[in-house]
């Protein structure tokens, strides 16, 4: 009898022992944690003043540009710009053209539609000191875009693409330059122009 109590006591202890030692374990770590969360609050808080410089619902700069006709026409029109894959796209409506007509559509060089034939705005943007043409087939000025092509409301729906210009002020910038809207079609070979005729309408384009 005196043997066996003697056993188990010795067997219960050794349990009581280990036990206590596992708090006392976690109790050494905790003070690194709080450090860590007040870093990254701090990190966070920081790109925030500057999320309002960009559009507020793509993330990235956008541009509009409203298109008034040139002494003697009545084109019109609304243009929006953003950053896509290998350059700027450009979106829009422009109104008062002739049924099925073809226009030439580029952005010039100055945002300036004071002049009453819209000659104000310049030549072609050409910042790379280029030939004209036509995107994506070789050479071409980085304000040349496609054709566009009224419908016969004398509507154009426009979905075109500029290649070598930015959303920005730069070099390559076209926030503050001009469109134009002319009144024939661009042949994209005749130098520097296209040979698209006069201006039926011109604008400003506006960081948004
Ligand atoms: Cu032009
Ligand atoms: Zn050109």
């Amino acid at each position: 009898m005196r043997h066996a109590t003697l056993l188990i006591l010795p067997a219960a202890l050794m349990l009581a022992a280990c036990q206590p030692q596992t708090p006392a374990d976690d109790a050494a770590t905790p003070p690194v944690d709080p450090a860590a969360p007040a870093a990254s609050g701090t990190a966070a808080t920081a790109p925030d003043p500057a999320m309002p410089e960009a559009d507020a619902q793509t993330g990235m700069a956008a541009a509009t540009a409203t298109l008034a006709p040139t002494e003697g026409n009545e084109v019109a029109g609304r243009l929006e710009f953003s950053s896509v894959d290998g350059g700027i796209r450009i979106t829009g409506e422009v109104t008062g053209l002739e049924a099925g007509s073809e226009h030439g559509f580029h952005v010039h060089e100055t945002g300036d539609c004071s002049a009453p034939d819209g000659t104000s705005a310049g030549g072609h943007f050409n910042p790379a000191t280029t030939a004209h043409g036509r995107v994506g087939q070789g050479e071409h000025h980085a304000g040349d875009s496609d054709n566009i092509v009224a419908n016969d409301q004398g509507t154009a729906m426009v979905d075109t693409l500029l290649r070598g210009a930015t959303l920005d002020q730069g070099e390559t910038g076209i926030i503050g330059r001009g469109v134009i809207v002319h009144a024939d079609p661009d042949d994209y070979t005749t130098q520097p122009t296209g040979n698209a005729g006069d201006r039926l309408a011109c604008g400003v384009i506006e960081a948004r």
